[in-house]
């Protein structure tokens, strides 16, 4: 960057900061802290009983996001936590997350897992069994899927490292 852009980006940046009154003109760790420093308690208690709802008859799924826990949309929290119902030998919906990976805990139950790895050759599957206190991790934007192989219903909680992970049916 020469000289001349150096001094216009500074005036810009000092113009942007004087015109924008009540916005916290610092920047980095205090912005972070101060947001943080606005929430209560009781906002960093994430109870997903009150999360979003989605029911069908194959799956019942909750979703503590930051629309109704704000304390998930720190800039240094990015979080989405998801729990999933899964009746005994359904297939939760195949989908990716384009913004987020996902680390998926075994509640109850069994499941089968698996993700595909990207490329234009024929595809890696990667396949696992995981039981009630294992987990596993579906890297960020890769298709994956989750079956209850277990005779009764079947819970999982995934913790997706994104405020906004976004999620693809496929
Ligand atoms: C979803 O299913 C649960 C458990 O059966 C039930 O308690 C809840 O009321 C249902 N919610 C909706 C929105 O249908
Ligand atoms: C689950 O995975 C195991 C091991 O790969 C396989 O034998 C079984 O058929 C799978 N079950 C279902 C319901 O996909």
């Amino acid at each position: 960057m020469n000289i001349m852009n150096c001094y216009r980006n500074l005036i810009l940046t000092a113009l942007f900061l004087w015109s924008s009154p009540g916005v916290d003109s610092s920047i980095g760790l205090e912005t972070t802290a101060s947001m943080r420093a606005s929430l209560s308690d009781e906002d960093f208690k994430i109870d997903i009983g009150n999360g979003l709802r989605v029911n069908t008859s194959d799956y019942r799924v909750r979703i503590a996001d930051f629309t109704k826990f704000p304390a998930l949309a720190g800039h240094d929290v990015q979080t989405t936590v998801m729990r999933v119902s899964l009746m005994a030998g359904k297939r939760f919906l195949r989908h990716f997350h384009p913004r987020s990976s996902e680390t998926l805990n075994a509640l109850r139950g069994s499941f089968n897992v698996s993700f595909q790895f990207e490329g234009l050759d024929t595809p890696r599957i990667v396949s696992n069994t995981i039981h009630a206190g294992q987990s596993t991790v579906f890297p960020h934007g890769l298709v994956h899927d989750t079956t209850c192989v277990a005779q009764t219903d079947c819970v999982f909680l995934s913790v997706l490292n994104s405020a906004d992970p976004g999620f693809v049916r496929v």
